[in-house]
């Protein structure tokens, strides 16, 4: 642990990361999240962030300028489908009438249902949806689109330039391919710090996937930044532990709390917010 005293938030951040550091160095790696634990995780931390609903905008808009034709869209580690349904209602809204075909995958069988599910409860005769139990390398279908989207997908996959080429064979010519990841930033530093490495690999972020882009020379159309906030302080354990990627043990919940305080920002309510931003990056078929 540094004897400097910090003189600003920024600098508590940082002692406090690297004390972090110090009591991981050389400890067996923490438990991943069992994927039910990380499930539910995931769906209470959305509660408290405002990003899903500004990912929700982006991409509606940008779905809205594919045309109004019919549409097919793939959606990789769909997760629960909060996000796909409402982006599936939107163009069902924007062109009554209009054939939509609407595809999730994920591994997580629980995920695929209640995708599947919320998909159906939409009753719309124009919506041809599908869920499959997947990962992108394993994806069963032999068919292609013209949106493929990862969106907080691409942290997991095995390798993300085979993942990027993959999914632009998926894609019709002039499709697009558009994946959504966070920066290692203030909040994903906590998970370079404590999450258990993945089938032999770190979680990617933005830098890996931009790296990835061209390293496999694909042209990228535009990469935008969406400036998002959550409210973590007054997250459950669960949520803790899904906003580090990790199985916390006891005594780092008190590190982690006294980190995420560090790194807040006050909110338009005076309420402490921990920036999350992520980054769009879109590229086209060629
Ligand atoms: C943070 S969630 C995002 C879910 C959804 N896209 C959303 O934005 O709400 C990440 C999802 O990726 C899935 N996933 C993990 N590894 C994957 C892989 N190799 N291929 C596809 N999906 C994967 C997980 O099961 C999980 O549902």
């Amino acid at each position: 642990m540094s004897n400097i005293a910090p003189t600003s938030s920024t600098d508590t951040a940082a002692v406090l990361l690297d004390g972090l550091r110090e009591a991981r160095l050389g400890a067996a790696a923490l438990a991943g999240l069992e994927p039910g634990a990380y499930a539910r995780g995931h769906a209470a931390f959305e509660l408290l962030s405002d990003q899903r609903g500004l990912i929700a905008e982006h991409l509606a808009g940008r779905l809205a300028r594919v045309g109004d034709g019919p549409i097919s869209v793939l959606s990789v580690g769909c997760g629960d489908g909060s996000l796909d349904v409402r982006l599936a209602a939107g163009l069902i809204q924007q062109v009554p009438g209009r054939p939509v075909r609407y595809v999730g995958i994920d591994p997580w069988p629980g995920s695929a249902t209640l995708f599947a599910a919320k998909m159906a409860a939409l009753t719309a005769d124009e919506l041809d949806a599908d869920a499959y139990v997947s990962s992108f390398d394993d994806v069963p279908v032999d068919e292609t689109f013209d949106v493929v989207m990862f969106v907080h997908s691409m942290y997991y996959v095995a390798d993300v330039g085979a993942t990027l080429r993959g999914a632009l064979d998926l894609l019709r010519p002039g499709g697009e391919l558009w994946v959504a990841v966070a920066p290692s930033a203030a909040l994903n530093a906590l998970v370079g710090v404590l999450a258990p490495p993945l089938e032999g690999h770190r979680q990617w972020f933005s830098a890996d996937v931009d790296k990835a882009f061209v390293d496999n020379g694909i042209a990228l159309d535009d990469t935008v930044t969406l400036d998002a906030m959550v409210d973590l302080s007054t997250a459950t354990d669960e949520v803790l532990d899904f906003a580090v990627q990790a199985r916390l043990t006891p005594e780092l919940h008190g590190p982690v709390r006294a980190y995420l305080d560090a790194v807040s920002v006050p909110g338009a309510d005076g309420r402490p917010r921990v920036p999350h931003p992520v980054d769009v990056f879109a590229a086209t078929r060629r």
